[in-house]
């Protein structure tokens, strides 16, 4: 497994760039599964996940090409409406392909995802509202087997939580479906809206993206166009916190300040100076962060994908910061890891106590997710000595090399694998 390792002590210092946002991108390649032709998007990162949903699009019998930032999509005429459980297994996020699937071709076949690194994560809200929409389910050896025969219909949903995922999915499927589907307590996020942009140019009718009631008007005659996917705030987030860790100075170029707007105003409490401008934002560190408390919520909430990044960086306060997460109920599984490092956390359910050290301390550690890898990454950026971050290939899923990226902010990083 490839591993990070990180001596700390450098303060991170320059301008670094951000890539399009995985959680749009994943989503909006999906899209081209609604209409044959040749689809393309831009700005689309180098990541393991896209090329797992890559490979799941041509396991349906789509044709890909990648050049530079551009993926080209090529739908067929007859789709293969299956998603097998070892591409499932190693990316949630193919469950959005069974509302787009059963609008298209009217049947579904999909390996339950079960859970993952972060717990649990249920279903339950797309298969209701697939449901409500025509389709009927069967589970059958572990797969989801999916039918709408005569087609989906509009219907009016409401969502018990404003889940990423179930609005994605529900929007993908209404946009082809009959009639009008509204979602009522839809997710608001930033790649919701540029899902719908993307679906809209598409020739959909999508209102209220971005609201908590999105609309949706059906329709067959959908095109396959161009679109650039909105920059990565989860990536951008990461580099602004690394900032704040080393008590650096770095500019994030190619992002959109607003859509951190709680995340950077915390910042802003633990002492960070923050400034923003149209693409770009410029985070200094404080030589020592002051403790915060906050809570993950939906978005405008604090995003539980920086709530790894946030809590390694309050870590080292100077003084002890209370953090609740609402979203995942094994997001805490980074905190043993972090705790050989020196950081004092306790937790109990969804709640978490940081009393801020002076100083961490370099040693092995394994990332359990994504986000908590580039955690313990920035961790390693402030400890003291050398850190080995081991199972990096979770960072991977979601980072476009990011110890190159640091390393090019001035930080002694390297690679092995
Ligand atoms: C997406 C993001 C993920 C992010 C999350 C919350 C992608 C690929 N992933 O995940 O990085 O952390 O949004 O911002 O975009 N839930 C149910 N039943 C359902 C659906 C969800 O109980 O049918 C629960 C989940 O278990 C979780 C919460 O709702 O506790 C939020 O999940 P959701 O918003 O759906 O997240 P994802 O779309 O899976």
């Amino acid at each position: 497994m490839p591993e990070i390792i990180v001596d700390g002590g450098a303060a991170l210092r320059g301008t670094i760039g951000v890539g399009g946002a995985k959680n749009a991108a994943l989503k909006e390649m999906v899209a081209a599964i609604l209409v044959p032709g040749r689809h393309r998007l831009t700005n689309v990162p180098d990541i393991a996940d896209i090329t797992l949903m890559a490979d799941l699009l041509i396991h349906m019998g789509c044709r890909l090409q990648r050049e530079g930032d551009s993926l080209w999509i090529v739908t067929p005429e007859q789709l293969r409406p299956e998603a097998p459980l070892e591409l499932v297994r190693r990316m949630r996020a193919s469950i959005v392909v069974l509302g787009p699937l059963l609008a298209s071709c009217g049947e579904a076949k999909v390996a339950l995802p079960g859970g993952d690194d972060l717990g649990a994560r249920p279903i339950d809200m797309h298969l209701d509202g697939l449901r409500k929409m025509g389709a009927e389910f069967r589970l059958v050896h572990g797969v989801l087997h999916g039918e709408a025969h005569n087609g989906l219909r509009g219907a009016e949903i409401e969502l018990s939580f404003p889940s990423v995922g179930a609005t994605e999915n529900l929007m993908l499927a209404g946009a082809v479906a009959k009639g009008e589907t509204s979602i009522v307590n839809a997710a608001r996020e930033p790649e919701i809206v540029d899902q719908a942009n993307h679906l809209n140019a598409m020739g959909a009718s999508i209102r209220g993206a971005g609201t908590p009631i999105v609309h949706i008007t059906g329709t067959p005659d959908l095109q396959p166009v161009e679109h650039n996917v909105v920059p990565d705030r989860l990536e951008a987030g990461t580099f602004a916190i690394a900032a704040a860790i080393t008590g650096g100075d770095v500019t994030v170029t190619g992002c959109i300040p607003s859509h951190l707007r709680m995340e950077l105003s915390k910042l802003e409490d633990t002492g960070a100076m923050v400034e923003k401008g149209e693409g770009w934002l410029r985070i200094g560190g404080p030589v020592r962060p002051r403790p915060v408390d906050f809570v993950t919520l939906p978005y405008p909430g604090f995003h539980t994908d920086l709530h790894p990044q946030m809590v390694a960086l309050l870590s080292v306060a100077d003084g002890t910061s209370i953090v609740t997460e609402n979203l995942y109920d094994a997001r805490f599984r980074y905190v043993g890891e972090l705790s050989r490092m020196g950081a004092d956390i306790s937790t109990e359910a969804q709640h978490a106590v940081i009393r801020g050290k002076e100083e961490l301390s370099g040693c092995p550690v394994l990332a359990p997710d994504i986000r908590a890898g580039a955690a313990l990454v920035l961790a390693g950026l402030r400890a003291d000595g050398r850190t080995y971050v081991g199972d990096a290939h979770h960072i991977d899923r979601g980072y476009q090399d990011l110890a190159g990226k640091l390393q090019k902010l001035g930080a002694t990083i390297a690679r092995s694998e």
